[in-house]
C-alpha cells in the first residue's frame, strides 16, 4: 500500500496535504501537514496537476478555489464540517440587512457559498489580525460564535456579532471546566484551541490555532494538558518526543477520521471526488481568501 501510494504521487504529479487531526498514517503521505491558514497557503502555492486533501470538505474546497484550473479531489466525499453548516448564505444576507455598515467576516470552516458573501475569510491562526485590519467598528463574524467571543476579547474596541449567536463545534465545546480542572491537577500548561467555550478559554495558559501550537511547543518543556481534536497530541509527541502532552480521549472529529489509506489510494489512482464549484461562486470566494492571506497570520 506505501509504495502504491508514494508511485502514484509520482505518476501523477500529485501533492496530498493533510490537516493536523488526520489520523498519523495518512499525514505519513502527506506533503503538507498544517493547520487551515497554512493548508490554504501551500495550496495557492503548488505547482501539482493534481491536489488531494485529506481533511474535511471546506479545506478541500478552500484548495480548489485558489487553484480554478488544477483537479482537487477529497478521498472520502462526505467527510463535512457539522460547524460550517450552520452559516447559510440566507442568514449572512439577514445579518448584512440589520446591519449594513458592518464587514462579514467568515470562518474558513464555512462552504464555499457563505466566503463567496464574505469580504474576508479567516482562520483560527489569524481571526484577531483580520478583523483587526479592517476599518469597520461593526463586524459580522460565523459560524463560530466562541472564535467570535475570542476575537471580541482580544479587540473590545470593535463590535463582533455571531452569525448565527449559537454556531460551535462539537468537538470543541465537549471541554468543560472539569477538564480544566482535571488538567490543572495534572499540572504543566493548558493549551486551547479558541472553538473551545468562553469560560474554558478564559482558564487557558495559550490560546492557539493547530498550526500555533505547534510551533509553541517548540519553545519549553512543561507537560501540556491539549484542549481540541486529540490527533494533535499525536502530531505533537511525533514532533517533540520525549515531552508530555496529555489527550481527551473523547475529543475526535467523526469526519477527520473517515479517510483510510485504501480512500487516499484510491482517490490517487481514480481521482474521484472531484471537488466541482461553480465559477462565479469561485471567483468571489477567492477575493475573500486572498485578502485573508495578505493580511497574514
Ligand atoms: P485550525 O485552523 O486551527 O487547524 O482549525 C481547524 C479546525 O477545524 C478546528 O477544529
Ligand atoms: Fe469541524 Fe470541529 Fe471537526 Fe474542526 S473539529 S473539522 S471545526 S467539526
Amino acid at each position: 500500500m506505501e509504495a502504491e501510494i508514494r508511485a502514484l504521487k509520482v505518476r501523477k504529479n500529485a501533492v496530498v496535504m493533510a490537516h493536523n487531526y488526520q489520523p498519523l498514517e495518512i499525514q505519513a503521505f502527506a506533503d503538507v501537514v498544517g493547520d487551515s491558514l497554512e493548508l490554504a497557503v501551500k495550496a495557492k502555492e503548488t505547482g501539482a496537476d493534481l491536489i488531494v486533501v485529506c481533511g474535511v470538505r471546506f479545506m478541500a474546497e478552500t484548495a480548489k478555489i485558489l487553484n480554478p484550473n488544477r483537479k482537487v479531489v477529497i478521498p472520502v466525499e462526505d467527510a463535512g464540517c457539522p460547524l460550517a453548516d450552520f452559516l447559510t448564505p440566507d442568514l449572512i444576507r439577514e445579518a448584512k440587512e440589520r446591519y449594513p455598515d458592518a464587514a462579514v467576516v467568515v470562518y474558513v470552516n464555512s462552504t464555499a457559498e457563505s466566503k463567496a458573501l464574505a469580504d474576508i475569510t479567516c482562520t483560527s491562526a489569524n481571526a484577531v489580525q483580520v478583523v483587526r485590519s479592517l476599518p469597520n467598528d461593526t463586524i459580522l463574524f460565523g459560524p463560530d460564535a466562541n472564535l467570535a467571543a475570542y476575537v471580541q476579547r482580544e479587540l473590545p474596541e470593535k463590535t463582533i456579532v455571531p452569525v448565527p449567536p449559537g454556531g460551535h463545534c462539537y468537538v470543541h465545546t465537549g471541554f468543560t471546566l472539569a477538564d480544566v480542572e482535571a488538567a490543572k491537577k495534572k499540572g504543566g500548561m493548558i493549551v486551547c484551541h479558541p472553538e473551545c467555550l468562553p469560560e474554558v478559554q478564559e482558564q487557558a495558559d495559550m490560546i492557539a490555532s493547530t498550526g500555533g501550537m505547534v510551533r509553541g511547543a517548540a519553545g519549553g518543556d512543561e507537560p501540556w494538558s491539549v484542549f481540541t481534536e486529540r490527533e494533535m497530541v499525536s502530531r505533537l509527541r511525533v514532533l517533540y518526543p520525549g515531552r508530555v502532552f496529555y489527550e481527551k480521549p473523547e475529543a475526535v472529529c467523526a469526519d477527520m477520521k473517515k479517510i483510510s489509506p485504501a480512500d487516499l489510494r484510491q482517490a490517487l489512482e481514480r481521482e474521484e471526488h472531484e471537488v466541482v464549484l461553480p465559477r462565479e461562486v469561485m471567483d468571489r470566494a477567492r477575493r475573500a481568501i486572498e485578502r485573508m492571506i495578505a493580511v497574514g497570520a
